[in-house]
């Protein structure tokens, strides 16, 4: 295991080379129970289950059940990572193993609600991969159904505990840059390996698929402030051989807040992601050439502090999801990326969709679909 678990969530920031003031200690690191170690059963095992194996075996945590449709799939997983884990290639029969407590769902959402479902009404616990549902009204319905049951629902936003996030929205949590008054997200990455994958049929792949990570980040962001509408524009690159556009801006606002959003996903050099917080205190700067490569700075009138925070997106989110959903279980309440506050995130990004696609403003909440579903 790594630096980054301490138990407590806590991780100490430490001022970096050029900064003038020392770093605030912010809890940023992601949350583990304190002895609940239940059976974790996965069903999906594509490309990104890799990241949740690694991170589960990272905390001493055990998957006892593999599945997916294609056996040599979850089999490939199995010799990887959990080599006494059992196969199984429908969901239902995993279900069956009464002592697997969690299942943790790597489907596309197409396939995902069925699963959700099923699990749920098996009385189990789930985490499932972004984005959460297709419709508003099928994600209400699911988390009231997990309410119904008794049992947590969770979706893997992983980026929430994305080390510079998590610092950063942790920052805001506790008051730092007093109220918030704009934030940017400014991307130019390489998202053309979805080429030739089932994500190059997503037709909003930025806004949705990719998007949701900075919708769901723009929610918690604005929590409490009423969002009066989303604007946006997608649109594709003159060189780009993928279908879904690779461009797209998004503008959020509430009565006296903007979140911005600017996105190119076919960058191939000269990458950077940046991210800046604006409030009436202070500021919150995220700079690097990637995702799992940032540096914050936080500057308020004691100066710039820069905290040295361990871990990367995706050994820290992935252990966060899972860390958070088993710490909510072991104390008995709502887990913070719980379905029903995901779909505030969703409602954002089904509003952007709706907006690219019809040219006008969209409210929250009036778009209730994914487009096409
Ligand atoms: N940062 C992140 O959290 C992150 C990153 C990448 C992908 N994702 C999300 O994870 C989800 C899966 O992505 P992926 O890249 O692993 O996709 P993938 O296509 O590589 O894998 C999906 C797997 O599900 C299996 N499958 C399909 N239907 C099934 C069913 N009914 N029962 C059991 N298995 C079934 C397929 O055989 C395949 O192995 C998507 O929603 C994606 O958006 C999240």
């Amino acid at each position: 295991m790594s630096e980054e678990k301490n138990g407590s969530g806590y991780g100490l920031a430490q001022a970096g080379g050029s900064a003038s003031a020392a770093a605030p200690e912010l809890p940023y690191l992601p949350p583990m129970p304190r002895t609940y170690r239940p059976r974790i059963g996965l069903v999906g095992c594509g490309g990104i289950s890799e990241y949740h194996l690694r991170a589960y075996r990272a905390m001493g945590l055990e998957v006892s059940a593999l599945c997916d449709v294609d056996p040599a799939r979850a089999e490939r997983r199995r010799a990887e990572f959990f080599p006494g884990a059992e196969i199984f290639t429908d969901h239902r029969e995993l279900l069956r193993r009464s002592d697997v407590e969690v299942v943790d769902l790597a489907l596309h959402p197409q396939e995902r609600v069925r699963a959700i479902e099923d699990s749920l009404r098996a009385r189990r616990h789930v985490l499932s991969q972004k984005p959460f549902v297709l419709d508003l009204d099928t994600g209400a319905r699911l988390a009231d159904l997990a309410d119904a049951m008794d049992v947590r629902l969770a979706v893997n936003q992983n980026g929430r505990w994305a080390p510079h996030f998590a610092w950063m929205t942790s920052a805001v949590r506790a008051g730092l840059l007093g109220r918030v008054a704009s934030v940017d997200f400014t991307l130019q990455w390489d998202h053309t390996w979805t080429a030739g994958t089932p994500f190059e049929e997503i037709r909003h792949l930025v806004l949705f698929d990719f998007g949701i990570h900075w919708f769901d980040l723009t929610a918690r962001l604005l929590r409490g402030r009423a969002v009066r509408r989303v604007t946006a524009s997608a649109t594709r690159t003159a060189f780009q051989q993928m279908r879904p556009p690779m461009l797209a801006a998004v503008n959020v606002e509430c009565d006296d807040a903007q979140v911005r959003m600017a996105f190119n996903g076919h960058v191939l050099h000269g990458q950077e992601d940046r991210t800046v917080i604006c409030g009436e205190k202070g500021t919150l700067r995220s700079v690097g050439p990637s995702l799992s490569d940032q540096r914050v700075t936080l500057s308020n009138a004691k100066g710039a502090a820069e905290p040295r925070l361990g871990g990367t997106w995706f050994t820290s989110g992935f252990q966060g999801a899972m860390g958070e959903l088993l710490c909510s279980i072991e104390e008995q309440r709502a887990p913070d990326h719980d379905a029903r506050g995901n779909l505030d995130g969703l409602a954002l990004s089904f509003a952007a969709m709706a907006s690219a696609d019809t040219g006008r403003p969209v409210a929250p909440g009036a778009a209730r679909h994914a487009p096409g579903h």
